[in-house]
């Protein structure tokens, strides 16, 4: 067991856990931050993307140790305190972008990464973006309109679900 100290959506915290853990165990077990999910046990599902000092990451492919001192964005981060939405988590909710809702978490926090290096993407790039997280419920148009949408651009083009 080793103490691993990070910064979560601006508190900081710290857990003995074994080297093994990985970070979205040390979220989910360790912190009971369970926004973060867990879909596929092969790295392809994007479900259990976070941000590490500002990038994507899933957090599954690496150990919590390896965030050791890093300031780490959760889904959990991502509203106001009072529960308001952000413009992303707003549009997914006007546009239906979700139907389950389980691999929403990582949808979000994968666009808000794309936002913020490219705040105008195209359809395809969106499209481009999103190859690393899958939705079950195959809600792409409807992903896709919603992120589209929170960049202020103009969806009424994109295909109806
Ligand atoms: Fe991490 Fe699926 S749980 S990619
Ligand atoms: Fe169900 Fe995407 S909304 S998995």
């Amino acid at each position: 067991m080793a103490k691993v100290s990070m910064t979560v959506n601006g508190k900081s915290v710290s857990r003995e856990v074994e080297g093994r853990t990985l970070l979205v165990e040390y979220l989910r077990e360790g912190l009971r931050l369970t926004g973060t999910h867990v879909g596929c046990d092969t790295s392809q599902c994007g479900a259990c993307s976070v941000h590490v000092n500002g990038k994507l990451v899933k957090s599954c492919t690496m150990f919590a140790s390896e965030a050791e001192g890093a300031n780490v964005a959760t889904i959990e981060g991502e509203a106001d305190a009072d529960g308001t939405l952000n413009v992303l988590q707003q549009a997914f909710q006007d546009h239906h972008g979700l139907q389950c809702g389980f691999c929403t978490p990582g949808m979000i926090m994968s666009a808000a990464s794309l936002l913020k290096d490219n705040p105008k993407p195209t359809e395809a790039e969106v499209r481009h973006h999103l190859e690393g997280n899958i939705c079950r419920c195959t809600g792409y148009h409807n992903i896709v309109k919603a992120i589209m949408a929170a960049s202020g651009q103009d969806v009424g083009a994109i295909a109806a679900e």
